[in-house]
C-alpha cells in the first residue's frame, strides 16, 4: 500500500481567524505547511475516516496543487469518497451545498475569499462541517493546538488524480468523484426562484451587468443568468476565472467595484447592476442610479422574500427568523418587528448564523461586509441575492430606486459605512482598541451633537442554542435607535493588524431619506474621531478603505 507516513515539524502560526486559515502564498509554500494544517484537520476531526469529503477552490494561484495533496492526503487518512469540483473550483457556497447534498462529513475549501491572488497574494483553507457550515471556534481552536504539536501527516503516494475530467477514479481504497462544478448549485437556486417569472423580465427588456471579477462565479452566472435565465449575452462580465483574478482585487464594494458605480450613474445603466467576490460568497447590488448598501439589501430582501416560491408562507416556507452580525446596520431589525419575527444580533464571521439555521430559527441573515444568504445553505450566497434580487424585480414590476424609496419611507433609513485602517503596526492597533475600552464605561449618558450614548461595552455572544459564549467581538457606542459607532479588530488580514470602523445613522423623517450619506454620517464621523481618536493614535491622515 502507497499510504505513508511523513515525518514532520510543526509551525505555529496555523491558528484559523474569521474565515479560515488566511496567508501569503509563500507561508503556503513552505515545507509540509499545507500538510501539517490538513493533518490536524484530519486527526481533530475523526468523523471524516470512512465517510465523504468535498474538496474545492476559486480557481487562484496554488489552487490545483494544493486540491491535489488534499486528495492524496484524504487517501492515506482513510476518507472513502472525495467529490471534487472539476478543474478544483467550487465556489464556497457551491461547495457548502455539495456537502449537504452528498450527505458529506466536511469539506475543504482553498480560498482568501476576496483577498488578491497570484503568487505574490494570499491563499487559504477554510473547513466546513456536516451539514456545510464554517467549523465553529472551538473546534478550529482544536485544529490549532493539533497543529501545534504535530509530528507526521499521512499521504497516498500513488498517482495523483485527473481534475478536469467528470466522473470516478480511484485511489487507493478512496473513490474520488469529479463532479460539475455548477450543476448541482443551479439546481438549487432554481428550487428557490421563479426563474419562469424572471425569464419573462428579461424578455421584456430587463437588464443585468453581473461582474464575476475574473473569480469563481463566472461559469456559475454564466449557467444561470445566460443559459438558463436567457439574460442578453454580455450581460455577466469578467466570466472566465483567472488564476491571479486578472491583477484586480475581487472584493465586490465601491471602491474595488467603482466601475460598477459609475455604470449605475451612467445614462444607459441596466436594471440591476451586481458583483460577486473570489470566491462567490459575496455581492454588491447596485440600481439605475443608486447603490444598496449591504445592510439595506438584507432589510430589503427581509420585506420582499415571502413573495419569492421557496420562502412563502406555510408549513415549510416562510420567514422564520432574521439575523445580521453585530457591525451590521439595524434596517434589518425593523423590518423583523413589523413582520413579528426574533432578530438576532451576531459576532462577525458566517459561522455564527449556522446553529440558528440548523435550529430553524433563522431564514435569511447577512452582515455589512457585503455577505447575504438564507436557510438553503451554510455560506453566504453572492450570486443567491442576485437572484433574489432579480426575482423581487420580476415580482413587483418595481426598479430599484422605487423599492428603496418605499422601503426607507416605510422603515427608516440607516446611513451607514465602515472605515478600514489596513496593515497598522499590532501595537499601534491594540493601542486604538484598548484605550477605547477603558473609556468605554465613562462615555455612557454623555452627549455629542444632539445624540446620548445609552451604551458601550464590548460585544460578547451567548449562542443561544449550544450556549457557547465568544467574547471580545468589538467595541460599541450606541446612541439609543438614532445612532452606533463600532470598532473592530480584523480577523482576516494577513498583513499587520486591520482597523474597522463602523458608523450608522438612523433617519425617518420624510425630509431627511434622501441624503448622500456622506453628509448624513458627517457628523458621527467626526465624533468618532474624538473619541476613538483612530487618527491621532496611528498618525494616519484617514481610512485606507472607504465601503
Ligand atoms: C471580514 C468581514 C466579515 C466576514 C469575513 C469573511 O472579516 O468583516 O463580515 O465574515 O471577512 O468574509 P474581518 O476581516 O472583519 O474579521
Ligand atoms: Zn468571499
Amino acid at each position: 500500500m502507497p499510504v505513508c507516513e511523513q515525518l514532520t515539524q510543526p509551525y505555529t502560526d496555523q491558528k484559523p481567524g474569521t474565515a479560515g486559515l488566511r496567508k501569503k502564498v509563500a507561508v503556503f509554500l513552505q515545507p509540509h505547511y499545507l500538510e501539517n494544517f490538513l493533518q490536524a484537520i484530519f486527526d481533530v476531526e475523526t468523523s471524516l475516516k470512512g465517510s465523504t469529503l468535498v474538496i474545492g477552490g476559486d480557481g487562484r494561484y496554488h489552487n490545483r496543487v494544493a486540491i491535489q495533496t488534499a486528495i492524496a492526503m484524504a487517501a492515506g487518512n482513510g476518507i472513502s469518497k472525495v467529490v471534487v469540483g472539476q478543474g478544483g473550483i467550487l465556489s464556497t457556497p457551491a461547495a457548502s451545498n455539495l456537502i449537504r447534498v452528498h450527505d458529506a462529513a466536511g469539506g475543504l475549501l482553498f480560498t482568501a475569499s476576496h483577498n488578491p491572488a497570484g503568487p505574490d497574494g494570499d491563499f487559504g483553507i477554510k473547513f466546513n462541517i456536516a451539514g456545510g457550515g464554517q467549523a465553529p471556534e472551538a473546534l478550529t481552536g482544536k485544529i490549532y493546538e493539533a497543529s501545534r504539536t504535530i509530528s507526521r501527516y499521512r499521504l497516498f503516494d500513488g498517482g495523483s488524480v485527473d481534475l478536469d475530467r467528470c466522473g470516478n477514479q480511484q485511489l487507493g481504497d478512496t473513490l474520488i468523484e469529479i463532479v460539475d462544478s455548477v450543476d448541482d448549485y443551479a439546481h438549487l437556486q432554481q428550487s428557490l426562484f421563479d426563474f419562469d417569472l424572471i425569464r419573462a423580465w428579461f424578455k421584456r427588456g430587463g437588464r443585468i451587468c453581473f461582474d464575476a471579477m475574473h473569480a469563481v462565479t463566472g461559469p456559475y452566472a454564466q449557467r444561470i443568468l445566460i443559459e438558463q435565465l436567457g439574460a442578453p449575452a454580455g450581460s455577466v462580465i469578467n466570466a472566465t476565472p483567472l488564476e491571479d483574478f486578472g491583477g484586480g482585487h475581487p472584493d465586490p464594494n465601491l471602491i474595488y467595484a467603482k466601475h460598477l458605480l459609475d455604470l449605475a450613474m451612467s445614462a444607459d445603466a441596466p436594471d440591476l447592476i451586481a458583483a460577486s467576490d473570489g470566491d462567490g460568497d459575496r455581492n454588491m447590488i447596485l440600481g439605475r442610479g443608486l447603490f444598496i448598501s449591504p445592510g439595506d439589501s438584507l432589510a430589503m430582501l427581509a420585506a420582499h422574500l415571502d413573495k419569492l416560491p421557496g420562502y412563502k408562507n406555510g408549513p415549510k416556507g416562510g420567514i422564520r427568523g432574521l439575523a445580521r452580525s453585530m457591525p451590521t446596520c439595524r434596517a434589518v431589525d425593523v423590518v423583523a418587528k413589523a413582520l413579528e419575527v426574533e432578530c438576532f444580533e451576531t459576532p462577525t464571521g458566517w459561522k455564527f448564523f449556522c446553529n440558528l439555521l440548523d435550529a430553524g430559527r433563522l431564514t435569511l441573515c447577512g452582515e455589512e461586509s457585503f455577505g447575504t444568504s438564507s436557510s438553503h445553505t451554510r455560506e453566504k450566497d453572492g450570486l443567491w441575492a442576485v437572484l433574489a434580487w432579480l426575482n423581487v424585480l420580476a415580482t413587483t414590476g418595481k426598479s430599484v430606486q422605487q423599492l428603496a424609496d418605499a422601503h426607507w419611507a416605510r422603515h427608516g433609513r440607516h446611513y451607514y459605512v465602515r472605515h478600514d485602517y489596513d496593515e497598522l503596526p499590532v501595537a499601534a492597533a491594540n493601542t486604538v482598541v484598548d484605550s477605547l475600552r477603558k473609556a468605554l464605561p465613562s462615555l455612557i449618558g454623555s452627549t455629542h451633537d444632539d445624540w446620548t450614548i445609552s451604551q458601550a461595552d464590548e460585544f460578547s455572544y451567548t449562542d443561544p442554542v449550544d450556549g457557547s459564549i465568544a467574547t471580545g467581538q468589538g467595541l460599541r457606542i450606541v446612541f439609543g435607535d438614532a445612532a452606533r459607532i463600532i470598532l473592530r479588530l480584523s480577523g482576516t488580514g494577513t498583513e499587520g493588524a486591520t482597523l474597522r470602523l463602523y458608523l450608522e445613522r438612523y433617519e425617518n423623517a420624510a425630509d431627511k431619506l434622501a441624503w448622500p450619506t456622506s453628509d448624513a454620517l458627517a457628523p458621527l464621523a467626526q465624533t468618532a474621531d474624538r473619541i476613538v481618536r483612530l487618527n491621532e493614535l496611528t498618525g494616519r491622515k484617514g481610512p485606507s478603505v472607504i465601503t
